[in-house]
Formats: structure tokens, sequence, C-alpha cells
């Protein structure tokens, strides 16, 4: 049985990218693995937080994750800000890490690039990230692919570390989904679809309703040429809703383009919003029931304890390793 570590940031309502590029394929990697689910929260502090809106983002995933389908009889769901090694481990591997290494993530640049007061906390986010994976021996991490780039400076540091103290992490493998990876904006497809887009015509929230999800998709950019074809080069907007709808209905991109051979564009976004639509309904239903309810918190209390038990021991591990505090038994 593998661990398996995967994390999502409380930083506004998930959007239809991060079911299907992750939150989905949590469901099914469950049944077979020792799986940790997290919400990220320290992580989402990284750029200005509203204190009450945060809050409600927190439980608010926390919902969404059962919602799905996480059972929490067979994961670990919880709170990183209530497992304290996080943070602990988080400080270690910026110490493990180069500043150089960190200016040239991607991520970093794209968020920071002209904008005054970038906090110290969006340079060193990717160790904080690699502290999430490594203190529970993670096998793998299934993430979206705009993480692939973490994933791989977080090998990069366990390795690190592992020549330099003691041989003490497993390094990580990623696991990206075949499709739904890179779920791209409805407005600007050749962009990636974000919770944190201004303009909230770019992406389908999980808790959207059904007129708003219709109205979204029948309203995204596409092109003039009327065919229902697969190629992201020349026809990013069809490509992208070709996605949507293969990751929701389970029917391969091929199927869908022969479906829709002679057939308008119309048609073709009506059906991909019902499709939307069907997967994403008994979500919100199981949602609404679970929010306001005290089983979340049992989950969730529960979920930090088991996490707690486990990051303390791998903590002590690297406390010794490098020689911090004393040697006791
Ligand atoms: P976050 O919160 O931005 O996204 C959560 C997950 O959703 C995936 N994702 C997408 N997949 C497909 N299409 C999209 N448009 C799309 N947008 C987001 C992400 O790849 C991710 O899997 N740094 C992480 C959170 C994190 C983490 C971790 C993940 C913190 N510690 C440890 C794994 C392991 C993040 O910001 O994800």
């Amino acid at each position: 049985m593998s661990v398996i570590f995967s994390g999502i940031q409380p930083s506004g309502t998930l959007t239809i990218g991060n079911y299907l590029g992750a939150l989905k394929n949590f469901v099914t990697l469950q049944e077979e693995h020792d799986c940790l689910f997290c919400i990220v929260d320290q992580h989402a502090i990284t750029v200005t937080q509203d204190r009450l809106e945060l809050r409600k983002n927190i439980r608010s995933l926390a919902a969404l994750y059962l919602a799905v389908g996480i059972d929490p009889e067979k994961v670990i769901l919880f709170i990183q800000s209530e497992v304290p090694a996080h943070a602990q481990l988080g400080w270690v591997m910026q110490c493990v890490a180069h500043v150089g290494e960190l200016e040239r993530m991607t991520q970093y640049k794209d968020k920071s690039s002209g904008k005054d007061g970038v906090s110290a906390g969006l340079l060193t986010y990717p160790p904080l990230m690699a502290a999430d994976i490594l203190l529970y021996n993670t096998d793998i991490v299934p993430v979206g692919d705009d993480q692939k780039q973490h994933l791989e400076l977080t090998r990069d540091l366990a390795e690190r570390f592992n020549r330099k103290h003691n041989d003490i992490f497993t390094v990580p493998e990623v696991f990206i989904p075949k499709v739904g990876a890179r779920i791209k904006s409805l407005v600007e497809p050749t962009k990636k679809m974000s919770k944190s887009d201004d303009n909230k015509k770019s992406f389908i929230s999980m808790l959207d309703d059904e007129k708003t999800i219709m109205k979204k998709i029948k309203s995204a950019q596409t092109d003039s040429d009327g065919i229902v074809k697969f190629d992201v080069e020349n026809k990013p907007g069809i490509s992208n809703l070709l996605t949507i709808y293969s990751a929701c209905s389970g029917k391969s991109i091929e199927e869908l383009e022969q479906l829709y051979v002679g057939k308008g564009y119309g048609d073709f976004k009506n059906d991909v919003a019902e499709a939307v639509i069907a997967e994403l309904k008994p979500v919100q239903e199981r949602y609404n029931t679970l929010i306001n309810s005290d089983e979340l918190d049992r989950i969730l209390d529960a979920g930090a304890e088991k996490a707690n038990r486990r990051a303390y021991k791998m903590m002590k591990k690297v406390e010794k390793a490098m020689g911090l505090g004393r040697n006791r038994k």
C-alpha cells in the first residue's frame, strides 16, 4: 500500500479544474492506498486573506472533500495549521532550499511579477509544500499539471537532505491524470482555470447552480470554424470544452468528436453543460447537508489527531538527523 498525500488551498470555492485535475482522482486512490488529504490553509496566507472569508473557505473545502466521496474511514482528512509539524519542517526545508531555485519557480514569477509588497512566504511556499509531502513518507502525490515543478523541487530537496544528513525521506513520485490535468479558463482558453481569477465567467465553481453553469459554458470562448475537434494549438476553447466533457462523462475525446460531426457549437455546448451539471449535482446535494454539520468537526478533529501522531514522529527524526535540540530518550 503506497502513501498518498495531496493538498488544496482554501482560497476560494473550488473550480471544476481543481475537481477534474485533483479531487476526482483522490476518490479512486483512497480505495487502495494509505491517503492523507490536507486543507493547506498556511499556503493560502502567502497572499492577504480576509479572516472570516478564510475560515469559511476552510470549512467549505472540508465539506467538498467529503461531498465528492472522500471517506474519512479510509483517509486522513485534516487542516494543515492544526498539525504544527508542517510549519516546523517547512522552516527546515527553507534552510535546505536555495534562493535561486525558489526564484525560478514559474508560479512565483507569475504571482509576483509587477507587484509591490510580495510576501516572503510566496517565495518560500515550495519548501512548505515539500514539508507537507515529506512528513508522511509519501510515495505518490496526485496533482494537476501546474504543480509539477513544485514536485520536482520537492524531490530535489528530499534527495539533498538525504545526502547531507540521513537517508530519512521517501522521494515522492508525481501522479498527473491523463485527462483534466490542465483545465483552461473559459474566457481565455490558453490560460489555466483558476479559483482566484477576478473574472468569475472564466471558471465554473463546484457550487455554481445549473443556470450559472449553462450560462458560463454557453458564453465560453470558442472559434468560428464550427467543427468540434480536439486541437489545442488552433482550437483551444473547443479543446478545453472537449476535455471537460470527456472527464465528466467518461467518454473519450475521439468518441465525442464523432458524436458532433456535422452538428454546431450550440448543441455541443449545451451537452457539455449538461454533463457538468450531472457530475456536480450530487456533490452539491451532499455538500449542503455537510456544511453545517457537527460531523464535519468530528472528522477534522480525528484527522488532525492522526496526522499529528505521524508527523510528530517524522519531525523528531529530522531534528535528530540535523542535531537540533537535545538528544533525549
Ligand atoms: P491549488 O489549491 O492551487 O489546487 C489544488 C489542486 O487542483 C489542481 N488544479 C488544477 N487541475 C487542473 N486544471 C486546473 N485548472 C487546475 N487548477 C488547480 C492543482 O494542480 C492541485 O492539484 N500548492 C498546491 C497545494 C499544496 C499541495 C501540497 C499539493 C500544498 N501542499 C502538497 C500537493 C501536495 C496548490 O496551490 O494547489
